[in-house]
C-alpha cells in the first residue's frame, strides 16, 4: 500500500533530513525474514549531514534480560491489580531498587490527558524507550531532550502526537522501561529492569495501545524476551522488519532516537520501521 503524505509531513521528514521515496513496483523484499504482517516499505537513501551528538548512547554489548532476576511475586501481583491512579503513585513512590537514591523525579510517562483520575487516556500508539535521561530526571517527563526533539518530530510526520489532539493526530503515549534515571545515563542494570517490568506491563495491560514502537535495545529486550527465544543475542538491526506481539498488541522494532541523532543512514530505516507501523495499524 502506498503511503499517502500532506506537505506538512514532507516538510517535517525534509527536516529530519529524511527523504521519502516509494517504488511504484511491488516493495523491495528485505534481507531479513519477510514481515509476519506487513512488508517494510524500502528504506529511502540518506542524505549524509552531520548530526548533534548527544549523552545518551545506543548500547553496543548485548546484555542478556534472560538473565534478570525476576521481580518479587508479591509485589509484580499487586502490582498487576493496580489501576492507572495505583500506579502512577506506586512508581513515584517506588523503592524497590537503588535508583530511587538518585533521581530526582520519577518518570512514569506521558500522552493525552485521560478522561478520568483513575482512567488511562485512550492511545493508539505506546512508544517504549530505555531509561530517563538528565532532562527527563529534572522534568519527570520521557523524551525531552534531543531525542525526544527528533522523537517527535518523526511521530508528527505521520501523524502522531504526545498530545493526541492536535488536529486529529492519533494519540502516543510514551514510556521507558525504566522509571528511574541511572546515574551518567549509564545502561539498566539487570535487577532495574527486572523490578521496573511489572510497571511497564501493568501500563500496557491498562492502556491497551494498539501498537507498540520499541526504540533500542532494552526496549526490545524486555517487550520481547518471552517470545523471540534469542533476542539477546540479535543485533536490532536483524529484529526490524517483523511485526512481533506482546499480550497480544503487535510490536514494531526500531532504533533509539539517540542513536538516530549520531548516525543518519539509520534514520531512513527507522522511516520504514514508522511506514511498517502505520501500515500493521492500518490492516485489519
Ligand atoms: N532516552 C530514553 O530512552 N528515554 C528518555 O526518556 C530519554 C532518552
Amino acid at each position: 500500500m502506498a503511503l499517502e503524505l500532506d506537505a506538512r509531513q514532507r516538510a517535517m521528514l525534509e527536516e529530519m533530513h529524511v527523504r521519502v521515496w516509494w517504488p511504484q513496483a511491488p516493495a523491495v523484499v528485505p534481507a531479513e525474514p519477510p514481515a509476519a504482517v506487513a512488508a517494510p516499505v524500502a528504506p529511502p537513501p540518506a542524505v549524509a549531514r552531520p548530526a548533534p551528538v548527544v549523552a545518551a548512547a545506543m548500547p553496543v554489548a548485548a546484555v542478556p534480560l534472560s538473565a534478570t532476576v525476576p521481580a518479587d511475586d508479591g509485589r509484580a501481583a499487586a502490582i498487576a491489580a493496580m489501576d492507572w491512579s495505583a500506579l502512577q503513585l506506586s512508581v513515584a513512590g517506588c523503592e524497590a531498587c537503588k535508583l530511587c537514591g538518585t533521581r530526582k523525579n520519577t518518570v512514569f510517562g506521558v500522552g493525552p490527558v485521560a478522561p478520568g483520575a483513575d482512567a488511562p487516556p485512550r492511545v493508539d500508539w505506546l512508544i517504549v524507550g530505555e531509561a530517563p535521561g538528565e532532562q527527563e530526571d529534572l522534568r519527570g517527563e520521557p523524551f525531552v531532550g534531543q531525542a525526544g526533539k527528533l522523537l517527535d518530530n518523526m511521530l508528527r510526520a505521520v501523524g502522531v502526537s504526545r498530545h493526541g489532539e492536535v488536529r486529529g493526530a492519533q494519540a502516543a503515549f510514551i514510556v521507558n522501561v525504566l522509571k528511574c534515571r541511572p546515574p551518567g545515563n549509564r545502561n539498566p542494570a539487570l535487577d532495574e529492569v527486572a523490578q521496573c517490568e511489572p510497571f511497564l506491563k501493568r501500563q500496557i495491560a491498562l492502556l491497551q495501545p494498539r501498537l507498540i514502537l520499541a526504540v533500542g535495545r532494552f526496549a526490545v529486550q524486555s517487550l520481547l524476551a518471552g517470545s523471540v527465544p534469542d533476542v539477546q543475542t540479535q543485533p536490532l538491526g536483524r529484529l526490524r522488519g517483523k511485526v512481533y506481539r506482546y499480550e497480544g498488541v503487535p510490536v514494531v522494532v526500531s532504533y533509539h532516537p539517540a542513536y538516530l541523532l549520531r548516525s543518519l543512514p539509520e534514520k531512513a530505516k527507522a522511516w520504514a520501521d514508522l511506514c511498517l507501523a502505520m501500515e500493521t495499524l492500518r490492516s485489519p
